[in-house]
């Protein structure tokens, strides 16, 4: 039976569901594929580490080098994370003619022109599955499954530590940093977890998704991107008064040559698909020409699941290499100098805003006088209960669609009234 030798670079959370995973299934993968794989090293900073599996000392090195040159290692999986040493290490073994799979989202979406230029040029096989949407075979669906269609749409929810957290303060009120907490323990937060809750990884994952969808490389600095550090419990509970579930949304369109990519929280209605994801589950609606709406739903971080989608990886890459064909680079993912990305400011939306203003007549007479100013029209209106002492209390307005720049220009003034006592809390409504 033919073996195939794989070094893993990083023997994290994936990494280690990856080592499991081919332990556990070697007989069905030997059965199924006729092969069998072998992981013949495991590079990680620290060899001394304790691990929680066991696995034998003599696969850990500390040395790229020794694997690159290792001519019996054909498959790298590069499952560390980060920009560096991440790239060169993608771009070493490219260029050493090495299969390639990674799990790097941040890597491939701001280094990725010259990784998948360079992945084209020697011929080689890149795989990164496992890079969007956990155990969801969402890049597969997009270069194979729709490859006859023209995507239009593109939207979802792609991070598993911010879905988490706010599923878990809503249902349970758990604290954010509880909820945070619980989710690095379960291995979905990534190493640094800011990433996560500023929306970086999510933005990571739509310039990818919107890369493929729209075959033209779109750089990770081009989306839009807003967190989820600034919604608080009493925003979650007023959104569900009103029937909306804050959801953080990814979501990369084209309307003619134009393309809009952003990630923000969002108010989606309690009827909307894709307020049943909940947990560190991901969904991802996709819209082709031909074949219309489609929903991909499954866990989108975690051990098993992002092992499922590297192993799908490995598999393909050995076909290459058994075959010696080459792969068929389906999306060239060339940077286009002049593609155009609607600037966020010319967005029209619905709002929700919180404003935290004193309990005083002629308080909301104030606000709603200069979002009449601006032409924003309110749809609904609520103050929750009196303050007792000298204070602020929230006050929620809903509005109509309006013009992001001049609900800006809105806010802006609104927030330097004196009796405004914090920065207005300001998110979108999808219907
Ligand atoms: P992790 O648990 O922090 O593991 C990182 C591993 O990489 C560790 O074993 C570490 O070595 C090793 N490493 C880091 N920098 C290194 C360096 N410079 N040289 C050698 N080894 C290095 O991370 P993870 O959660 O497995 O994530 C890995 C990648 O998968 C990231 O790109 C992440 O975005 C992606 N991903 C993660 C998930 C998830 O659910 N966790 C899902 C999809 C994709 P030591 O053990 O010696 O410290
Ligand atoms: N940190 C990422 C998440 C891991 O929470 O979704 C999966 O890409």
């Amino acid at each position: 039976m033919r073996i195939i030798n794989i070094a893993l670079l990083g023997f994290g959370t994936v990494g280690q569901g990856v080592y499991e995973l081919l332990e556990k299934n070697r007989d069905l993968l030997k059965t199924r594929l006729g092969l069998e794989f072998r992981i013949k090293k495991i590079l990680v900073r620290d060899k001394h580490k304790k691990r929680e599996l066991k696995v034998p000392r003599e696969l850990f090195t500390t040395n790229f080098e020794e694997i690159l040159k290792d001519e019996d290692i054909s498959i790298i999986c590069e499952l560390m994370g980060g920009i560096e040493p991440a790239r060169s290490y993608i771009l070493s073994a490219l260029e050493t003619g090495k299969q390639v799979v990674t799990a790097n989202k941040a890597v491939l979406a701001e280094r990725g022109a010259e990784i998948f230029e360079t992945a084209k040029r020697k011929r080689a096989y890149l795989g990164f599955e496992a890079s969007v949407g956990g155990g969801i075979p969402v890049i597969k669906t997009l270069r194979e499954a729709l490859v006859g269609n023209q995507i239009q749409r593109i939207m979802g929810i792609v991070n598993g530590t911010t879905n988490y957290i706010l599923t878990k303060m809503l249902e349970q009120g758990l604290s954010f940093e509880k909820a945070l907490e619980e989710a690095k323990i379960k291995g979905f937060a990534e190493p640094d977890p800011s990433l996560d809750l500023k929306g970086i990884d999510s933005a990571h994952k739509i310039a990818l998704l919107g890369s493929l969808s729209f075959g033209v490389f779109i750089p990770f600095e081009k989306v839009y991107v807003e967190g989820i550090e600034e919604i608080t419990l009493m925003d979650l509970q007023f959104a569900k008064s009103f029937g909306y579930i804050i959801k953080l949304l990814a979501e990369a369109r084209k309307i003619k040559h134009q393309i809009e990519i952003r990630v923000f929280p969002v108010l989606l209605p309690e009827n909307h698909i894709l307020t049943s994801i909940r947990l560190n589950y991901n969904a991802i609606l996709i819209k082709g020409d031909f074949v219309g709406d489609i929903l991909l739903y499954g866990l989108g971080a975690g051990k098993a699941p992002t092992a499922s989608a590297v192993v799908s990886d490995i598999v393909e890459a050995s076909e290459y290499l058994i075959s010696q064909n080459s792969p068929l680079i389906r999306y060239p993912l060339k940077e286009d100098k002049e593609l155009s990305i609607k600037p966020i400011e010319k967005g029209i939306f619905k709002y929700y805003f919180r404003f935290s203003a004193l309990d005083q007549p002629g308080v909301l007479s104030k606000i709603s006088g200069i979002l009449g100013k601006y032409g924003i029209s309110i749809s609904s209106v609520v103050q929750m209960g009196r303050q007792k002492k000298k204070g602020a209390v929230p006050i929620v307005i809903l509005t109509h669609e309006s013009e992001e720049k001049k609900v800006s220009l809105a806010l802006e003034e609104i927030d330097r009234l004196e009796v405004v006592k914090a920065k207005t809390q300001s998110l979108r409504i999808l219907e």
